[in-house]
């Protein structure tokens, strides 16, 4: 498998999005610093040194509407990951690793695909390994958490970053074998459910309790009127 790796870069996802029609599947862009990572939502996600930034390049040869799955996954693998290293974590829908309550591992896929066919998924995994809350803006200290802060020491990137991508390989294989009930099994497992949540959407929002996860990886909410994706 190859890797690419840069001391700094604008973003690790970016860049993989550049190359991705040429390059093969499997294909890891890893950096120490993104000058300008983003997250969802247009999001700028703050990356200095300390951090694992990276992207996968995959082109699972599926329908687009199984794309949630390939998003757990990612998910899936860290928290394995967080675990090996003897950390309990947990998912907050739809791609968010929490340690505490708190966001240790934000998750972005970015991809070209059309109504039936997908060209490329770009896997973006961004973990607060190393990071000291002083890194980090004030307005997002509170709601971060890093495995040195948990850990109370240091852990060196490479060792996470080998044990994710074998964790990552694990479930891209059941991905690919279609076992999608197994990556929502497992997914339900470790995600923070029948808590309170409230739904964005362009029609409006709602608020409700999340019980768990369709077939599609959709959530479902409970609703005081009943049950609503
Ligand atoms: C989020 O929680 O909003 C998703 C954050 C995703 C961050 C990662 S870091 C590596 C990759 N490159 C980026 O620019 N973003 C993702």
């Amino acid at each position: 498998k190859k890797v690419i790796y840069f001391q700094e870069i604008s973003s690790t996802n970016e860049y993989a999005k550049n190359i991705a029609m040429n390059e093969e599947e499997g294909t890891v862009i890893v950096a120490d610093i993104q000058s300008r990572g983003h997250g969802r939502k247009a999001r700028m996600w703050v990356s200095p040194k300390g951090g694992l930034w990276m992207s996968v390049i995959l082109k699972p040869k599926l329908h687009p509407e199984h794309l949630t799955k390939l998003v757990f996954i990612g998910a899936l693998a860290v928290v394995e990951t967080l675990e090996a290293f003897g950390i309990e974590a947990k998912i907050k829908w739809p791609n968010d690793v929490l340690i505490e309550g708190k966001k240790v591992c934000g998750i972005l896929a970015e991809g070209k695909y059309s109504e039936s066919e997908i060209d490329y998924v770009v896997l973006g995994i961004g973990l607060n390994v190393n990071i000291d809350k002083n890194d980090l803006p004030e307005n997002i200290r509170m709601h971060s958490i890093s495995l040195k802060e948990v850990l109370g020491a240091e852990i060196p990137i490479e060792e996470v970053f080998k044990v994710l991508i074998r964790r990552l390989e694990h479930w891209y294989a059941v991905f690919k074998e279609e076992k999608y009930e197994d990556i929502l099994q497992k997914w339900r497992e470790y995600a923070i459910l029948g808590r309170k949540v409230r739904i964005i959407r362009e029609e409006g929002e709602i608020e409700g309790v999340a019980l768990g996860v369709d077939e599609l990886g959709a959530l479902i909410v409970e609703t005081s009127t009943g049950k609503r994706e």
